[in-house]
């Protein structure tokens, strides 16, 4: 081995609360600034009744493997009652659990053996648009123009001399017109209401008190049944502009966000109004005993601006979709880290790390596409740049090990522990995104990564369920992804992660500070943090290492070279 000793540039990165912003009550407590936390997506963890949906009962019955893995908390996404037009992110009763996943026992079985696990809990809460299917939308419908009941969502007349024109140009996230046109009650073509998502998602209007109030009683009910925390979807988008001026995104931006470099946000993105809310969101949360945690999904760009969602009297923490978008190219990966830590700890938030979630393509095949690809588009058989699987793994693994290095806390999404691929051959006829709909099969969407997982290489639907049935098609290989095949198999992903998470907690490597190592070469990142030195190689030759004991590595290290596409962590005593 050499005896190399790579040069060091400090950086700091705290991820403790700002002075004086934290209770004596939090201190030491806040257990989400360092947490991993594993998102479970209900409809594809486990499916307990066999139907091809997964389930509460299903998910309880496999949360061992989580405790097992070594994860400190699961978020999972929407299981409310809901016409699952966007896969239960259209929410049509807020306090109660679609029949799909099952009943409210059913909820507090699954947070009780989370409890026994040592597992906290987190859910999801959809705030800036109900279902069509809600009781406020059926009695918006059944009202007329100016009526209270329609005073709750974004009605308006249309333009044109009939009103035959949507109110303005917005376009809606999965494709087409962000308008819809009702019926009115003389059976006449009426007002508008505005959908910045599928039309079977009316959008709310936030500066009515009533849809404030309602949120808050929505998030009580939750909180009295133990919940640990909510994430927040679309915590970007509940305010819109005044007047909902016209607005056209620059060509070929993310779907979910936009906006990127411009001088204001979009008129229905990142509005400073939001901010009120989750003030008002933070008091409720701190009324409860524990530490209650609020995560935001806000597409928000740059980092200097989403950080004024996690102020200290905001939320807790925001996804970090700047890491998740950056591709691979170690001073891509270098500045936005260093970015993250900076400007998180500006306001004393702990940085997030996220390379997956339901809706993005799953980073074993993402890191190695060759075209780009915005989110929210998919990945398909007609798409151009299609991943090398080999590559893509070899990819994910190395990119996963740097991230569960780095101070603060991360997110995980079922089944990347698997090193799972995105389904790129799902059958035209299976797929169920409302963007594929919407755009008529040009944009793909997210099926392909969310794919019910496989539990096992032998049983009927990989072990999902009992019958075999699976609401998407799994691809026939994916046996070789399978948890029992990974189980206790020596250079398998799934070990690979339960490693680094029992090395992360035991080296308190969430609590580092870390320190930037020099000396590698430019596509390298290379860092150490409470006396572990982590190095991902993203070049194409293998770099030389320094001296140290090898705690985790995501390629065989039989010598003193690094190879292309892995990362090492290493023992070191200085
Ligand atoms: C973000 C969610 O993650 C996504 O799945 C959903 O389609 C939209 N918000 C609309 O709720």
């Amino acid at each position: 081995m050499s005896t190399r000793d790579p040069a060091e540039t400090d950086t700091l990165t705290p991820t403790a609360p700002l002075e004086g912003t934290a209770t004596t009550a939090d201190q030491g407590h806040e257990w989400w600034r360092t947490a991993v936390i594993y998102q479970v997506y209900p409809r594809s963890f486990a499916d307990g009744d066999g139907d091809g949906v997964g389930d509460l009962p299903g998910i309880t019955s496999r949360l061992d493997a989580l405790g097992e893995l070594g994860v400190d908390a699961v978020w999972l996404s929407p299981f409310y009652t809901s016409p699952q037009r966007d896969a239960g992110y259209d929410v049509a009763d807020y306090r109660d659990v679609d029949p799909l996943f099952g009943t409210l026992d059913d909820f507090d079985a699954l947070r009780a053996r989370a409890t026994e696990l040592g597992l906290r809990v987190i859910v999801d809460v959809v705030p800036n648009h109900t279902s069509s299917d809600h009781a406020w939308f059926r009695e918006a419908l059944a009202s007329p123009a100016g009526s209270a009941a329609r005073g709750r969502y974004l009605f308006r007349d249309g333009r044109g001399p009939d009103g035959e024109l949507p109110p303005n140009n917005w376009q809606s996230v999965f494709g087409g017109p962000a308008w819809s046109r009702v019926t009115e009650a003389d059976g006449r073509p009426g007002q508008w209401y505005l959908h910045l998502f599928d039309s079977s998602q009316p959008d709310l209007d936030w500066t009515n008190r009533r849809v404030r109030d309602e949120f808050v009683d929505v998030l009580r009910f939750w909180l009295d049944r133990g919940v640990d925390g909510f994430r927040v979807d679309v915590a970007h988008g509940m305010v819109k502009a005044e007047g909902l001026p016209d607005y056209t995104p620059p060509a070929e931006s993310g779907s979910m966000g936009g906006g990127q470099g411009e001088s204001a946000p979009p008129p229905y993105w990142g509005q400073e109004g939001v901010h009120e809310i989750y003030r008002e969101w933070h008091t409720v949360l701190a009324e409860y005993p524990g530490d209650r945690v609020l995560v935001a999904e806000a597409w928000v760009e740059p980092l200097s601006r989403l950080a004024d969602w996690v102020r200290p009297d905001e939320m807790h923490q925001a996804f970090n979709f700047a890491y998740l978008e950056t591709g691979w190219s170690a001073p891509a990966v270098r500045e936005v880290v260093d970015a993250s830590l900076q400007t998180f700890s500006s306001v004393g938030a702990p940085s997030t790390w996220v390379m997956s979630n339901h809706d993005v393509v799953r980073h074993a095949s993402r890191l190695a596409l060759t075209a780009e690809n915005p989110q929210g588009y998919g990945i398909g058989p007609k798409t151009e740049g299609l991943p090398v699987p080999e590559l893509g793994l070899a990819r994910a693994r190395a990119a996963s090990a740097l991230m569960l290095a780095l101070p603060g806390s991360a997110y995980l999404y079922q089944g990347e522990e698997l090193g799972l691929p995105e389904a790129i051959d799902l059958p035209d006829d299976s797929r169920q995104d409302p963007t594929w709909f919407r755009t008529d099969g040009e944009r793909y969407g997210r099926d392909g990564c969310r794919v019910p997982l496989p539990w096992s290489a032998t049983e009927p639907a990989f072990g999902f369920n009992a019958t075999g049935a699976s609401w998407l098609p799994q691809p026939a290989d994916w046996s070789t992804y399978a948890r029992d095949e990974q189980r206790g198999v020596a250079g398998s992903t799934l070990e690979l992660y339960t490693r680094a998470l029992r090395l992360r907690a035991e080296h308190e490597l969430g609590t580092g500070t870390l320190t930037w190592l020099e000396g590698f070469g430019p596509e390298v990142v290379a860092f150490r943090s409470q006396g572990v030195t982590v190095v991902a190689n993203m070049g194409d030759v293998p770099v030389e290492l320094p001296v140290g004991e090898v705690l985790l590595a995501t390629m065989v290290v039989d010598g003193p070279a690094l190879p292309a596409n892995a990362t090492v962590w290493l023992a070191t005593t200085s």
